[in-house]
């Protein structure tokens, strides 16, 4: 067979990064191989994001590059998924005509076969059907690169909350669980090839099985917790409405499971939160930091905000300032609201003007760069757990070859905080590898990553990564 090359663009959250991944798996077993070079490919998809107008734009700003590529190589293929593709669906054909084809979030199982069929007979395909369920196979999930630790695996897809701001319940559909049994078996599978950090996915994991009455999701995660090898786990996103005591408590029970939560706030103002149909109040919202600090002192806490929102006054948004002092946020994701096609705050009055949005976002960002700094300064001479992920960006783009001492290494702390290391003259094992646990006492803080020395490499964790699985 010959080899023909799949170039794939990414944009948007990690269930794109997963759902890539997918994608790949799929091409590869009809005879692509991954190629990291866009000019250089036969097929390119680009799998797109549209909860923002930005991201929308990005996915129309590299389509419109790829019409000159097209021009000069008349069978390269070219094809849009994601979310924009379920949105925009058969005006994307009408707009570009170099795409060949437009398949919808549902669709990944379908994309095989709509491949090989232009690759016969080139022919243009618009698929958005979301009426099929995704029929995932067990084995589906790619095997680790060498040297990966760290994996997403989706656990549920689509959201019923219909916030009134957002986009994916219309283009994602309808929430729905995987079965528990599929995704300990994927785990298991990417855990025995040597990953040892599993980030569980979904747009509201609190909710994952209820509707199905599948197991809940406390009970999903004390099952993971017993798979041998695997040394961590995470999970996002959160809806605070949804955040059971239950699941509070595992932060104390389930012993893999990072001190950390994404708990996204949007607005601290109630007027603003009843409009987003958030259906919490600032103070349930704070109860809820409240019980987390008093079950697990150390949890990192982030959140999301949206500044600009319709109808939100000067006040609402000294309400949502004040919230952020108040919780002390480890980090924000903070964004500027934007109208979305199908979402009903589209349809509300009090628009913000872009220069005040701009404004308020910039306000969150000084505020938080202020919190940031003032908890990273007090992690300083601490020792903190990391698990190793590989050499740091300085190291790599220096390309530096230095004494084992002096090697730059990177992970993150359980919080999820980016620390840089070196091995440290202290470190009695010389021995810090990827996939390892090691202690890292913090000596410098930036704005957003920490500086250390390892003080130990830990025992307990000493399962190199996939000793046996890449003996090959
Ligand atoms: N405008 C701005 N931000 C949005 N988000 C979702 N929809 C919009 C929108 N229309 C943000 C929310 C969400 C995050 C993933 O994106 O903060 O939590
Ligand atoms: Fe969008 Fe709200 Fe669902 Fe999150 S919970 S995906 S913000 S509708």
């Amino acid at each position: 067979m010959k080899i023909k090359k799949l170039y794939i663009n990414t944009i948007g959250c990690q269930m794109n990064v997963y759902d890539s991944e997918q994608i790949a798996e799929r091409l590869h077993r009809i005879g692509y191989v991954t190629e990291t070079r866009v000019e250089e490919a036969d097929l390119v998809i680009i799998n797109t994001c549209s909860i923002r107008e930005k991201a929308e734009q990005k996915a129309f700003s590299f389509l419109g590059r790829l019409a000159k590529m097209k021009r000069d190589k008349p069978r390269l293929i070219v094809g849009v998924c994601g979310c924009v593709a379920q949105q925009e669906g058969q005006k994307i054909i009408e707009r570009m005509p170099h795409i060949d084809f437009v398949l919808g979030t549902q669709a990944i199982d379908r994309l095989p076969a709509a491949i090989e069929r232009i690759e016969k007979h080139p022919c243009r395909i618009v698929d958005v059907d979301m009426s099929q369920v995704i029929q995932e196979s067990a084995d589906i999930s790619a095997p680790p690169k060498p040297h990966e630790v760290s994996r997403f695996v989706t656990i549920m897809r689509g959201c019923d909350n219909f916030c009134t701001y957002c986009v994916v319940p219309y283009v994602r559909g309808r929430e729905m669980s995987r079965d528990p049994e599929k995704i300990i078996s994927e785990i298991k599978s990417l855990v025995v090839n040597g990953i040892r950090e599993i980030t569980l996915l979904g747009q509201n994991v609190n909710s994952y099985g209820q509707k199905q009455d599948l197991c809940d999701f406390p009970t999903l995660l004390k099952q993971i917790n017993d798979i041998d090898g695997l040394f961590r786990l995470r999970f996002t996103t959160s809806h605070p409405k949804d955040l059971s005591d239950d699941l509070i408590d595992t932060f104390q029970s389930v012993e893999k499971l990072c001190y950390h939560i994404h708990l996204p706030v949007q607005s601290g103002s109630n007027d603003v939160l009843a409009r987003m149909n958030r259906r919490y109040t600032r103070e349930k919202y704070l109860e809820k930091v409240i019980r987390l600090r008093e079950t697990c002192p150390e949890i990192a806490i982030t959140s999301d905000i949206i500044v600009g929102f319709p109808g939100e006054t000067r006040a609402d948004f000294e309400q949502t300032k004040a919230l952020i002092e108040r919780v002390e946020f480890d980090s924000l994701f903070a964004f500027i609201y934007s109208d979305r096609p199908s979402a009903p705050s589209g349809r509300f009055k009090g628009k913000v003007t872009e220069k005040e949005k701009k404004q308020r976002l910039q306000e969150v960002f000084d505020l938080q760069a202020h919190i940031t700094q003032k908890i990273h300064s007090g992690m300083k001479g601490t020792v903190q757990e990391v698990l190793v992920e590989g050499y740091s960006k300085k190291q790599v783009d220096e390309n530096r070859s230095r004494a084992p001492e002096a090697v730059q290494w990177t992970g993150r702390t359980t919080g999820n905080k980016i620390v840089n290391f070196v091995q440290g003259d202290s470190c009695i094992d010389k021995s810090v590898e990827v996939g390892k646990m090691v202690h890292v006492r913090i000596e410098k803080t930036f704005p957003h990553s920490l500086w250390g020395s390892v003080v130990t490499c830990d025992p307990g964790h000493s399962l190199a990564k996939g000793e046996e699985s890449y003996a090959a």
